[in-house]
Protein backbone atom coordinates (compact mmCIF):
# COMPACT_ATOMS: atom_id res chain seq x y z
CA UNK A 1 0.00 0.00 0.00
CA UNK A 2 1.34 3.08 -0.79
CA UNK A 3 1.29 6.10 1.89
CA UNK A 4 0.85 9.43 2.27
CA UNK A 5 2.22 11.16 4.73
CA UNK A 6 0.45 11.45 8.21
CA UNK A 7 -2.35 13.87 8.50
CA UNK A 8 -3.84 12.94 11.85
CA UNK A 9 -2.95 10.69 14.87
CA UNK A 10 -4.71 9.74 17.60
CA UNK A 11 -3.11 7.40 20.85
CA UNK A 12 -5.12 6.72 23.34
CA UNK A 13 -8.47 8.01 22.41
CA UNK A 14 -11.29 7.12 24.92
CA UNK A 15 -14.75 8.39 25.13
CA UNK A 16 -17.00 7.41 28.77
CA UNK A 17 -20.29 8.07 29.32
CA UNK A 18 -20.22 7.06 32.97
CA UNK A 19 -18.66 3.43 33.55
CA UNK A 20 -19.47 3.28 30.00
CA UNK A 21 -16.95 3.25 27.18
CA UNK A 22 -18.02 4.47 24.33
CA UNK A 23 -14.62 4.47 22.47
CA UNK A 24 -11.61 2.85 24.51
CA UNK A 25 -7.91 3.60 23.89
CA UNK A 26 -8.31 4.34 20.05
CA UNK A 27 -4.94 4.53 18.24
CA UNK A 28 -4.95 5.81 14.66
CA UNK A 29 -2.78 7.05 11.95
CA UNK A 30 -4.67 8.74 9.09
CA UNK A 31 -3.12 8.82 5.90
CA UNK A 32 -3.25 12.03 3.20
CA UNK A 33 -5.14 11.53 0.56
CA UNK A 34 -6.26 8.11 2.12
CA UNK A 35 -10.08 7.10 2.06
CA UNK A 36 -10.24 5.47 5.51
CA UNK A 37 -13.04 3.78 6.60
CA UNK A 38 -14.45 2.78 9.57
CA UNK A 39 -16.89 -0.22 9.64
CA UNK A 40 -18.21 -2.21 12.82
CA UNK A 41 -21.52 -2.78 14.03
CA UNK A 42 -24.07 -0.58 15.56
CA UNK A 43 -22.47 0.83 18.88
CA UNK A 44 -19.12 0.28 17.99
CA UNK A 45 -17.83 3.74 18.76
CA UNK A 46 -17.19 5.12 14.73
CA UNK A 47 -20.16 8.15 15.00
CA UNK A 48 -18.48 9.04 18.15
CA UNK A 49 -14.25 9.02 16.92
CA UNK A 50 -15.57 11.18 14.21
CA UNK A 51 -17.37 13.52 16.37
CA UNK A 52 -13.58 13.28 18.42
CA UNK A 53 -12.32 14.40 15.46
CA UNK A 54 -14.55 17.16 14.30
CA UNK A 55 -14.68 18.61 17.91
CA UNK A 56 -18.71 17.94 18.59
CA UNK A 57 -17.39 15.70 21.25
CA UNK A 58 -14.10 15.74 23.34
CA UNK A 59 -12.41 13.24 24.66
CA UNK A 60 -12.47 11.80 27.87
CA UNK A 61 -8.65 10.81 28.11
CA UNK A 62 -6.15 10.21 25.03
CA UNK A 63 -4.89 12.98 21.94
CA UNK A 64 -5.79 14.04 18.77
CA UNK A 65 -2.92 15.49 16.53
CA UNK A 66 -3.98 17.20 12.72
CA UNK A 67 -1.04 18.37 11.04
CA UNK A 68 1.35 18.82 13.78
CA UNK A 69 -0.62 20.51 16.30
CA UNK A 70 -2.71 18.73 19.35
CA UNK A 71 -6.46 19.72 18.97
CA UNK A 72 -6.80 19.54 22.83
CA UNK A 73 -10.60 21.49 23.37
CA UNK A 74 -10.63 23.41 20.40
CA UNK A 75 -14.16 24.01 19.10
CA UNK A 76 -15.76 22.45 15.35
CA UNK A 77 -15.03 26.16 14.23
CA UNK A 78 -11.40 26.22 15.23
CA UNK A 79 -11.17 22.79 13.83
CA UNK A 80 -13.22 23.70 10.58
CA UNK A 81 -10.21 26.43 9.69
CA UNK A 82 -7.34 24.61 10.90
CA UNK A 83 -8.82 22.60 7.61
CA UNK A 84 -10.96 19.69 9.30
CA UNK A 85 -14.29 19.42 7.14
CA UNK A 86 -17.88 17.56 8.28
CA UNK A 87 -20.76 16.95 6.67
CA UNK A 88 -23.93 16.97 8.62
CA UNK A 89 -27.09 15.47 7.32
CA UNK A 90 -30.12 18.02 7.86
CA UNK A 91 -28.24 20.87 9.07
CA UNK A 92 -25.96 22.21 6.40
CA UNK A 93 -28.36 22.35 3.26
CA UNK A 94 -30.26 25.36 3.12
CA UNK A 95 -34.01 24.91 2.17
CA UNK A 96 -35.53 27.63 -0.68
CA UNK A 97 -32.25 28.09 -1.89
CA UNK A 98 -30.44 26.19 -5.01
CA UNK A 99 -27.85 23.77 -5.39
CA UNK A 100 -25.51 26.12 -6.63
CA UNK A 101 -26.63 29.06 -4.20
CA UNK A 102 -26.04 26.64 -1.03
CA UNK A 103 -22.16 25.97 -2.48
CA UNK A 104 -21.92 29.72 -2.94
CA UNK A 105 -23.01 30.11 0.41
CA UNK A 106 -20.20 28.03 2.00
CA UNK A 107 -17.44 28.98 -0.55
CA UNK A 108 -18.50 32.79 1.19
CA UNK A 109 -19.20 31.53 4.60
CA UNK A 110 -15.10 29.94 4.80
CA UNK A 111 -13.43 33.33 3.30
CA UNK A 112 -15.36 35.04 5.91
CA UNK A 113 -14.54 38.78 6.53
CA UNK A 114 -10.73 38.49 5.79
CA UNK A 115 -12.02 37.21 2.41
CA UNK A 116 -14.60 39.73 1.92
CA UNK A 117 -11.93 42.60 2.16
CA UNK A 118 -10.40 40.93 -0.34
CA UNK A 119 -12.80 41.56 -2.53
CA UNK A 120 -13.05 38.16 -4.21
CA UNK A 121 -16.01 38.69 -7.29
CA UNK A 122 -19.36 36.83 -7.01
CA UNK A 123 -18.04 35.37 -9.99
CA UNK A 124 -15.29 33.31 -9.00
CA UNK A 125 -17.13 32.04 -6.12
CA UNK A 126 -19.70 30.88 -8.63
CA UNK A 127 -17.38 29.09 -10.65
CA UNK A 128 -16.02 27.28 -7.78
CA UNK A 129 -19.21 26.33 -6.41
CA UNK A 130 -19.71 25.16 -10.00
CA UNK A 131 -16.86 22.85 -10.07
CA UNK A 132 -17.90 21.76 -6.99
CA UNK A 133 -21.51 20.62 -8.01
CA UNK A 134 -19.93 19.12 -11.01
CA UNK A 135 -16.99 16.94 -8.65
CA UNK A 136 -20.36 15.52 -6.62
CA UNK A 137 -22.41 14.77 -10.30
CA UNK A 138 -25.09 17.75 -9.68
CA UNK A 139 -24.26 20.20 -11.94
CA UNK A 140 -27.32 19.76 -13.71
CA UNK A 141 -29.38 20.26 -10.58
CA UNK A 142 -27.46 23.49 -9.73
CA UNK A 143 -30.67 26.01 -10.31
CA UNK A 144 -33.06 23.09 -8.74
CA UNK A 145 -34.07 23.83 -5.13
CA UNK A 146 -32.18 21.92 -2.43
CA UNK A 147 -35.10 20.54 -0.50
CA UNK A 148 -36.46 18.93 -4.09
CA UNK A 149 -33.44 16.62 -4.39
CA UNK A 150 -33.79 13.18 -3.70
CA UNK A 151 -31.96 11.91 -0.26
CA UNK A 152 -29.67 10.65 -2.04
CA UNK A 153 -28.74 13.74 -4.18
CA UNK A 154 -28.87 15.50 -0.31
CA UNK A 155 -25.87 13.39 0.60
CA UNK A 156 -23.94 14.74 -2.43
CA UNK A 157 -24.83 18.28 -1.83
CA UNK A 158 -23.76 18.58 1.69
CA UNK A 159 -20.65 17.22 0.42
CA UNK A 160 -20.36 19.73 -2.07
CA UNK A 161 -21.13 22.63 0.57
CA UNK A 162 -18.41 20.95 2.99
CA UNK A 163 -16.17 20.95 0.47
CA UNK A 164 -16.80 24.51 -0.04
CA UNK A 165 -14.75 24.93 3.47
CA UNK A 166 -11.73 23.78 1.24
CA UNK A 167 -10.88 20.89 4.54
CA UNK A 168 -7.81 19.10 4.19
CA UNK A 169 -9.37 16.00 5.87
CA UNK A 170 -13.40 15.67 5.33
CA UNK A 171 -15.33 13.33 7.67
CA UNK A 172 -18.01 11.67 6.56
CA UNK A 173 -20.51 9.50 8.92
CA UNK A 174 -22.37 6.81 6.73
CA UNK A 175 -22.77 8.85 3.07
CA UNK A 176 -24.44 6.37 1.09
CA UNK A 177 -27.46 6.14 3.86
CA UNK A 178 -30.57 7.01 1.71
CA UNK A 179 -29.02 7.02 -1.40
CA UNK A 180 -30.20 4.29 -4.12
CA UNK A 181 -28.74 1.12 -5.91
CA UNK A 182 -27.28 3.78 -8.62
CA UNK A 183 -26.73 6.88 -6.04
CA UNK A 184 -24.52 4.06 -4.16
CA UNK A 185 -22.62 2.93 -7.02
CA UNK A 186 -21.49 6.60 -8.12
CA UNK A 187 -20.34 7.28 -4.35
CA UNK A 188 -17.03 5.68 -4.88
CA UNK A 189 -16.02 7.55 -7.63
CA UNK A 190 -17.30 10.77 -6.29
CA UNK A 191 -15.26 10.23 -2.82
CA UNK A 192 -12.29 9.31 -5.76
CA UNK A 193 -12.38 12.85 -6.97
CA UNK A 194 -12.45 14.00 -3.94
CA UNK A 195 -9.45 12.61 -2.49
CA UNK A 196 -7.66 14.46 -5.24
CA UNK A 197 -7.52 17.73 -3.11
CA UNK A 198 -8.78 16.07 0.48
CA UNK A 199 -8.32 12.98 2.68
CA UNK A 200 -11.49 11.44 3.88
CA UNK A 201 -12.49 9.65 7.10
CA UNK A 202 -15.97 7.79 6.90
CA UNK A 203 -17.60 5.79 8.71
CA UNK A 204 -19.85 3.36 6.76
CA UNK A 205 -22.18 -0.24 6.55
CA UNK A 206 -22.42 -0.84 3.08
CA UNK A 207 -19.64 -3.49 2.37
CA UNK A 208 -20.27 -3.16 -1.30
CA UNK A 209 -19.06 0.92 -0.51
CA UNK A 210 -16.50 0.15 1.84
CA UNK A 211 -15.31 -2.52 -0.87
CA UNK A 212 -14.96 0.10 -4.00
CA UNK A 213 -13.86 3.59 -2.35
CA UNK A 214 -11.59 2.12 1.62
CA UNK A 215 -7.85 2.64 0.61
CA UNK A 216 -7.39 1.43 4.31
CA UNK A 217 -10.48 0.01 6.60
CA UNK A 218 -10.07 0.42 10.90
CA UNK A 219 -13.02 -2.26 12.01
CA UNK A 220 -14.43 -1.24 15.59
CA UNK A 221 -16.44 -3.19 18.07
CA UNK A 222 -17.25 -2.15 21.55
CA UNK A 223 -15.21 1.25 21.31
CA UNK A 224 -12.51 -0.85 20.80
CA UNK A 225 -10.19 -1.49 17.06
CA UNK A 226 -10.26 -4.80 16.64
CA UNK A 227 -8.82 -4.80 12.88
CA UNK A 228 -6.67 -2.56 10.45
CA UNK A 229 -5.67 -3.11 6.87
CA UNK A 230 -6.79 -3.43 3.51
CA UNK A 231 -10.43 -3.61 3.06
CA UNK A 232 -9.70 -7.84 2.14
CA UNK A 233 -7.21 -7.87 4.95
CA UNK A 234 -9.86 -6.95 7.76
CA UNK A 235 -12.88 -8.42 6.28
CA UNK A 236 -10.84 -11.98 6.25
CA UNK A 237 -9.67 -10.98 9.99
CA UNK A 238 -11.62 -13.84 12.03
CA UNK A 239 -12.52 -11.63 14.69
CA UNK A 240 -14.19 -8.94 12.38
CA UNK A 241 -16.19 -12.40 10.69
CA UNK A 242 -17.03 -13.32 14.32
CA UNK A 243 -18.43 -9.41 15.35
CA UNK A 244 -20.33 -9.20 12.38
CA UNK A 245 -21.72 -12.77 12.35
CA UNK A 246 -23.28 -11.88 15.65
CA UNK A 247 -24.50 -9.05 14.57
CA UNK A 248 -26.29 -10.67 11.66
CA UNK A 249 -27.52 -12.97 14.13
CA UNK A 250 -29.05 -10.76 16.50
CA UNK A 251 -30.56 -8.69 13.35
N1 LIG B 1 -24.59 10.80 24.79
C1 LIG B 1 -24.45 9.49 25.04
N2 LIG B 1 -24.68 8.99 26.27
C2 LIG B 1 -24.52 7.67 26.53
N3 LIG B 1 -24.12 6.76 25.61
C3 LIG B 1 -23.88 7.21 24.37
C4 LIG B 1 -24.02 8.58 24.01
N4 LIG B 1 -23.70 8.71 22.70
C5 LIG B 1 -23.37 7.48 22.27
N5 LIG B 1 -23.50 6.57 23.26
C6 LIG B 1 -23.23 5.14 23.17
O1 LIG B 1 -21.89 4.98 22.70
C7 LIG B 1 -21.79 3.81 21.89
C8 LIG B 1 -21.14 4.19 20.57
O2 LIG B 1 -22.07 4.94 19.78
P1 LIG B 1 -21.74 5.42 18.32
O3 LIG B 1 -20.41 6.08 18.30
O4 LIG B 1 -22.89 6.20 17.87
O5 LIG B 1 -21.65 4.04 17.51
P2 LIG B 1 -21.70 3.76 15.93
O6 LIG B 1 -21.58 5.05 15.22
O7 LIG B 1 -20.56 2.82 15.68
O8 LIG B 1 -23.02 3.07 15.68
C9 LIG B 1 -23.20 3.26 21.74
O9 LIG B 1 -23.36 2.19 22.66
C10 LIG B 1 -24.08 4.43 22.12
O10 LIG B 1 -25.30 3.98 22.67
MG1 LIG C 1 -22.89 5.92 13.84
Amino acid sequence: MKEGAVLLTTRGLSKSYGPFKAVDDVDLDIHEHDIHVFIGPNGAGKSTVLNMLGGQILPTTGEIVFNGKPLGTSTPSWRARAGIGRSFQLTSIIPGFTCLENVVLAVQAHRGLFGLLRLHSQKEDVAHATELLALVDLEKASEVPAELLSHGQQRQLEIAVALGGKPRLLLLDEPSSGMSAHERAGLGDLLKRVVNTATVVMAEHDVHVVRSVASRVTAFAEGKKIAEGSADDVFESADVKRVFLRGRRDA
